[in-house]
């Protein structure tokens, strides 16, 4: 049942390019020119604003998205905790698309808060795993995510599943609202093509990254850095590792650093710095450069550009493929879920069914 794997989320993190590709199939026309997901009724030239509400790691997926949706699609993306949403009487002005993101389909504060959107939001939206959930079956449309049965308790492949039905979703969205061209539209398909390939070979970190958590293990803290579309990466990053390995982690938007994480840095406290050689590169590079003035360990997960810049500098490094900007918080993903799985091993911990954890979180 684990595919000759040890754990249901090596499992589940290796079968990423397969998952991957089965939303590329899903999601985008036979022509591979246009995307093709399903979303009757939703043009989103009419959408005013998108609302995204989420809990744990759907809701990092939903900070990605919000990127995108602000990016490539020109609209205004709100994203919120669902148990926060649900409490804080929200404000959905007219036309506001309503999207809900949850793997199980089951979570109770995501649930509540997608009742509370229902007649108020123009149209409430569901990206759900599991098709007969309550989630889906209580949405004006569910778009299915294909992540497969997720067991482990860390969500990997639907976190990578939900971003990619994201980036098909702001594709549909910039056609709909001509912020993109046909042409581009159809080359950012191509590339989007390319990311079972990629993501395969980011699991080719697999061994060095192996190597890198027994030093991790003995961490009390890790602190995981990111900038713009890396930054939930990095919140992303850190609960995974807290949740399996019971280490403390945080993830900062590296332009924070300085407001306050900074305190924590010592010899012992481990810096992982998500830096694809981005737009945002160099701005990364000078707060990385502040972490290892006062003695931090920066463990650098980059592409091979931004390895030869400053690989030499930092405590080790990880080398991810090069990719297209868009497609990296998708990769990323692979080498932090990696990074939390060996430090759990490296600890002993129960990586499939951590402590204090339920899979689906039906309870408020
Ligand atoms: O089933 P959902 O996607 O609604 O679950 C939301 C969170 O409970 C979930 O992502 C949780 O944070 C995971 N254990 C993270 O690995």
């Amino acid at each position: 049942e684990k595919a000759g794997h040890r754990h249901f989320m090596m499992k589940e993190i290796a079968e990423q390019p397969t998952v991957i590709g089965n939303v590329i199939e899903a999601h985008v026309a036979p022509d591979h020119a246009r995307v093709d997901m399903g979303l009757p009724g939703v043009d989103f030239a009419q959408v005013n604003r998108v609302s995204i509400v989420a809990c744990g790691t759907a809701y990092y997926a939903a900070l990605v998205a919000k990127y995108w949706f602000e990016r490539i699609a020109g609209l205004p993306a709100e994203v919120d905790i669902a148990s926060e949403f649900r409490y804080r009487d929200p404000i959905l002005p007219p036309g506001t698309l309503a999207i809900f993101v949850s793997q199980s389909g089951e979570t109770a504060d995501t649930l509540a808060a997608l009742r509370y959107a229902k007649g108020k939001a123009a149209k409430v939206v569901s990206l759900v795993n599991s098709p007969e959930s309550s989630i889906a079956r209580e949405s004006d449309i569910a778009v299915p995510i294909h992540a497969g049965v997720e067991v482990s308790v860390a969500s990997t492949k639907a976190f990578t599943c939900m971003l990619t039905t994201f980036l098909t979703m702001t594709l549909r969205a910039a056609e709909d609202r001509g912020t993109m061209s046909g042409e581009e539209i159809a080359a950012t398909i191509a590339d989007l093509r390319s990311l079972p390939g990629l993501v395969s070979h980011a699991l080719s970190a697999d061994a060095a990254i192996h190597a890198v958590a027994a030093q991790l293990a003995k961490a009390r803290d890790v602190l995981f850095l990111g900038r713009g579309q890396m930054f939930p990466l990095a919140l992303e990053g850190a609960l995974k590792l807290k949740e399996i390995s019971y280490i403390h982690a945080e993830g900062y938007p590296s332009g924070e650093l300085k407001h306050g994480p900074i305190a924590l840095v010592d010899r012992d406290t481990p810096v992982v710095v998500l830096a694809p050689h981005d737009r945002l590169f160099d701005k990364t590079v000078s707060n990385m450069q502040e972490v290892m003035a006062r003695g931090g360990k920066v463990l650098l997960i980059a592409d091979n550009r931004a390895i030869a810049e400053v690989g030499n500098d930092v405590w080790t490094s990880i080398a991810m493929p090069d990719a297209p900007e868009i497609l990296q918080p998708i990769l990323y993903a692979v080498p932090a879920q990696l990074l939390a799985y060996h430090t759990a091993i490296a600890k002993g911990t129960d990586v499939d069914q951590p402590r204090n954890l339920a899979k689906s979180v039906t309870v408020e």
